[in-house]
């Protein structure tokens, strides 16, 4: 899988994750996201573009080099400061309480443990900070859900790790975050792919 994983996974993702009809909804994820922010998953940079005017810095956690290099582009014609900190979200090497947000778009999804990136999202925003989500996620219909277990296997292997079946909110409140705001709704193609969040959650030290 290495090459595949490296070099086709990361175009594939720039060509479904950077359709122009998603870019609303990136824009509406973010909506009141500033300061120091955290992206986990940041891929090749397709949230760049879009970051609110309050952005000051953001620090990208990503590990394939060549979603990173696509993304210099993006980045170098950015007014906001990108700085890569970490190949894994699972564990980064920031301290405690050193950024005031996160953002997280289409990447819980594929994130081995999301679990475990969450907790570093909680240890590393101050308290009260907000982390913001875009994500695909588990159908609210019984029938949709059924086939996104099916289908998780084949998807798992062909998008490096990318699940249909998991529940953002679920994992959201699992880790003690307190959501603010959520919308939850189909999007235009196909459903096992299309029911979309976004949701901004406060850290736990602060929900
Ligand atoms: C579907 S892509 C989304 C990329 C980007 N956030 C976007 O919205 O276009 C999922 C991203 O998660 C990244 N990823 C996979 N495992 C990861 C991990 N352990 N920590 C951080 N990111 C990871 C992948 O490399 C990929 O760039």
């Amino acid at each position: 899988m290495g090459l595949y994983r490296d070099h086709v996974v990361p175009r594939l993702v720039e060509l479904t994750c950077g359709a122009k009809g998603i870019e609303r909804f990136r824009r509406s994820a973010m909506e009141g996201l500033s300061g120091r922010v955290l992206e986990i998953g940041f891929g090749s940079g397709l949230n760049v573009p879009h970051y609110p005017d309050g952005v000051t810095e953001v620090l990208a956690v990503e590990p394939a080099a060549t979603a990173r290099r696509i993304a210099e582009a993006r980045i170098s014609a950015s007014e906001v400061p990108v700085l890569h900190v970490g190949l894994d979200g699972q564990s980064v090497e920031l301290p405690d309480a050193s950024c005031d947000a996160a953002l997280c778009t289409f990447s819980l999804c594929t994130i081995p443990d999301p679990a475990a990136a969450l907790g570093e999202v909680a240890r590393i925003l101050v308290a009260g900070g907000r982390l913001h989500l875009l994500e695909h996620g588990v159908a609210p219909d019984p029938g949709i859900a059924r086939w996104q277990r099916r289908i998780d296997p084949i998807e798992r292997r062909i998008a490096d790790g990318c699940h249909l079946s998991r529940d953002p909110v679920g994992l959201l409140e699992a880790a003690g975050f307190g959501v603010e705001r959520l919308e939850q709704r189909y999007v235009a193609g196909p459903k096992p792919w299309s029911y979309f969040t976004i949701a901004v959650a406060s850290s736990p030290s602060a929900a």
